[in-house]
């Protein structure tokens, strides 16, 4: 039998090595330690980790590229972001948007990040962004999927028109719920636009993910709500919780309360490490808190636990490049979590967990999924995160769509030439 491509000698995620992996028709045909058997193109993966791709269930594509517009933050804090994007949206137009968007799925791509959630604000009575983000969700669809968040950033019930909009966002085809009940007037219409976000999700039969206690106030308590209405509504893993980071400040007690409630639901959470360890607090003197929730205690239960991005130069952070293995990386460091088991799962919770909450369809290296992979140099996931490993290839669909030379040096150290790989447990061959 002829295969279109087989990808020979890969470490797989689980561990697997020397597997060759066949491609017929977009789709994976086989996984075997070796297959007998022609194809159009062979491509050596010299025992290097051949993953799924990468997923950022957490981002904000209509910010994205536009550090500087029309000014930096200053202050570095979350408000002055939201003051900043305020008086960047009437200077906005259809096309800049979706330009600074494509060229960020372009660097995407780059990086083997193949499915990106994105929110989109939806307080903007034009829906300008809302039209251009739709715009690029069809264009990218060929090599990207691109979900879309209706967000209204400047409050459900504090913007006036964001009920309105958000309807008219998912109406034209947004495919998520979005909210911010912590940024609404009190706590009061905070839980209040939680139960309404969720009541339209489950009427509409949709996802809901809000950014949800994104603060350093320790009384905050809109996930508590969040569980509860994923719970009464059945809206389980339907529904998750972004940010979470008052839960770094809560009382030691009420989490011992609080995490039980969220496991029960079934929802989901998303931790931000990126912009959590550099937003949050910023009014504190020492010692200051750092922002991430609890992610390690939340795994112990089997809530479901995803890091995302959030943002890459935009008002609220001025770093970033597309890399899910900086965000795994950062995420070592900020929880901190560095046992082997830990430093490993973060390498899931940038691939397969976040496909899971995304409800991605034929996800993974396995037989009939989609012919979607990264080839990274790097031998394990571990390894993977702690180089923020190069991707040598990116396939879609059984095509490849990116390419990066592998990272070698060429040392010449009195007068002994040598060429180093950093993948250093990489097999010898490989170097
Ligand atoms: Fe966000």
């Amino acid at each position: 039998m002829a295969f279109d491509s087989i990808v020979r000698n890969a470490t797989l995620p689980d561990g697997r090595k020397g597997q060759d992996v066949a491609i017929a028709d977009g789709r994976i045909v086989a996984v075997e330690p070796r297959i007998e058997a022609e194809a159009a193109e062979t491509i050596d993966a010299r025992g290097y980790l051949l993953a799924p791709p990468f997923v950022d269930c957490h981002f904000h594509l209509d910010a994205t590229l536009s550090l500087g517009l029309p000014r930096l933050n200053v202050s570095g804090t979350l408000l002055e972001g939201i003051a900043l994007w305020s008086e960047l949206k009437p200077l906005l137009t259809h096309e800049a948007v979706a330009e600074r968007a494509l060229r960020y799925c372009d660097l995407a791509v780059s990086q083997g990040l193949l499915a990106i959630r994105s929110h989109v604000d939806v307080c903007d009575d034009r829906l300008l962004a809302v039209e251009a983000l739709l715009d690029v969700k069809k264009r990218v669809k060929p090599y990207l999927d691109l979900q879309l968040v209706a967000f209204p950033q400047d409050g459900y019930f504090r913007s006036p028109g964001a009920a309105r909009n958000l309807e008219r966002a998912l109406d034209l085809g947004v495919d998520v719920v979005g909210g911010i009940p912590h940024f609404e007037r009190t706590i009061a219409d905070g839980a209040a636009s939680v139960r309404a976000l969720c009541e339209i999700a489950a009427r509409r039969g949709l996802m809901v993910d809000l950014h949800c206690d994104e603060s350093d106030d320790p009384m905050s308590r809109h996930v508590e709500t969040l569980a509860y209405e994923a719970q009464r509504l059945g809206l389980g893993a339907r529904a998750t919780g972004s940010h979470l980071t008052s839960m770094h400040s809560m009382d030691n007690y009420y989490v011992s309360k609080l995490l039980p409630l969220i496991a029960e639901s079934g929802m989901c959470a998303i931790s931000n490490p990126l912009i959590n360890l550099t937003l949050q607090g910023r009014h504190d003197a020492y010692p200051k808190r750092r922002g991430m929730t609890r992610v390690a205690e939340m795994r112990a239960l089997g809530i479901p636990v995803a890091l995302g991005q959030d943002c890459v130069m935009d008002p609220w952070y001025s770093l970033g490049g597309a890399d899910m293995l900086d965000v795994a990386h950062m995420a070592v460091h900020g929880a901190p979590m560095t046992s082997r088991e830990a430093i490993r799962w973060t390498f899931d919770a940038v691939t397969e967990i976040p496909a899971r909450i995304l409800g991605l369809e034929g996800y993974g290296i396995a037989v009939g999924a989609h012919a979607d992979m990264v080839l990274l140099q790097a031998a394990d996931p571990i390894e993977a995160v702690r180089l923020r490993a190069t991707r040598l290839l990116v396939m879609r669909r059984g095509e490849i769509i990116a390419r990066t030379p592998a990272r070698t040096s060429e040392l010449s150290l009195k007068g002994r030439p040598a060429s180093l790989d950093p993948a250093s447990y990489a097999p010898r061959a490989a170097r």
